[in-house]
């Protein structure tokens, strides 16, 4: 028999050069998502989104799960017998640190070291990037036990596929390894378990070179534009720009004079050299 996790044991963290490697932490129940596990990955994010030594949070899974979806015992189980109450307080609870990760200050990568089942589709989503392990199984199970994908899972299938592998991935309850997730668009790449790590330090240590905060600006453009008209879309990318210079005036000028005047690098090849800049 296991003993009862404490609420703080529920997400783990390190911060190494730059980044921080977040792990669903209850392996002994394949990382599903507890009420607790909630909370305790808001505090989590909320302590490193503005820490000046992390520069990209990394979302992973201890043992051999991501995330086996919501907790059907402790999320749904128990918080609906304290009535619609407790079910919306799991809801708020959840959704509020998906919600959170999906306007996240820094850049973030899902490294989906294996399974990743329903529920587990939102962070999934809220990530930037997602790197999978050739091994990780991918699953719409809802329908498995009775319900529909919900949580935003449907959302989450139909926004990354094409409407015939989402309607198939939501009403068959099979499940894809991470070769297939890539071909259907729920994640970035596949690798094997054992390389998975260092494809996902190297795609970081691309990030940690380029300018923050153009990358949080870009990164909510992609999100924010797909729901706009064309007009709208340049619109928002003038006046997102303009906010952005107001925050860092010098970056962008320093990438201008590095490609034009000092000739030391090509846009079009790699980013500039963020040490040189000056204030
Ligand atoms: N909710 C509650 N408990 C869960 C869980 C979930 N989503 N996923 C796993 N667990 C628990 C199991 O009940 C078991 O607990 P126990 O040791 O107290 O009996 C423990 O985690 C280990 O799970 P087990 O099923 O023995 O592991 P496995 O490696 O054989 O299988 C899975 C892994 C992920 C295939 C299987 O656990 C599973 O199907 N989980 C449910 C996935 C799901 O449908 N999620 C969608 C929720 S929206």
């Amino acid at each position: 028999m296991t003993t009862e996790r404490k609420e703080e044991d529920t997400v783990a963290y390190t911060v190494e050069n730059g980044i921080a490697w977040v792990s669903f932490n209850r392996p002994e129940k394949r990382n599903c998502m507890s009420p607790k596990l909630n909370r305790q990955m808001m505090r989590v994010l909320d302590k490193l989104e503005f820490d000046d030594e992390v520069g990209v949070l990394v979302l992973t899974g201890e043992g051999s799960a991501w995330s086996a979806g919501m907790d059907l015992k402790e999320y749904f189980r128990e918080m609906e017998a304290l009535g619609l109450g407790g079910t919306r307080q799991a809801q708020r609870e959840s959704y509020g640190w998906w919600r959170r990760l999906r306007w996240y200050q820094k850049p973030t990568i899902a490294m989906v070291n294996g399974w990743c089942f329903g529920g587990g589709y939102g962070p999934l989503y809220a990530c930037d990037l997602a790197f999978a392990a050739e091994e990780a199984q991918f699953g719409l199970s809802e329908i498995n036990w009775g319900i529909l994908p919900g949580g935003g899972a449907t959302k989450v299938a139909t926004d990354l596929m094409p409407m015939r592998k989402a309607m198939y991935h939501a009403m068959m309850g099979e499940n894809i390894d991470g070769k297939t997730a890539v071909e259907w668009g729920l994640v970035n790449e596949a690798l094997p378990l054992a390389k998975l790590k260092d494809r996902v330090t190297a795609v970081a240590n691309v990030l940690l070179e380029k300018n923050p905060v153009a990358l949080k600006a870009t990164k909510d453009a992609v999100r924010r534009v797909g729901e706009m008209t064309y007009d709208n879309a340049e619109d928002y990318l003038i006046r997102a720009q303009e906010a952005a210079n107001s925050y860092d005036n010098t970056g962008r000028k320093e990438g201008i004079k590095q490609f034009i005047d000092d000739k030391t690098y090509k846009p079009g090849l790699g980013a500039y050299d963020k040490s040189k800049q000056q204030g």
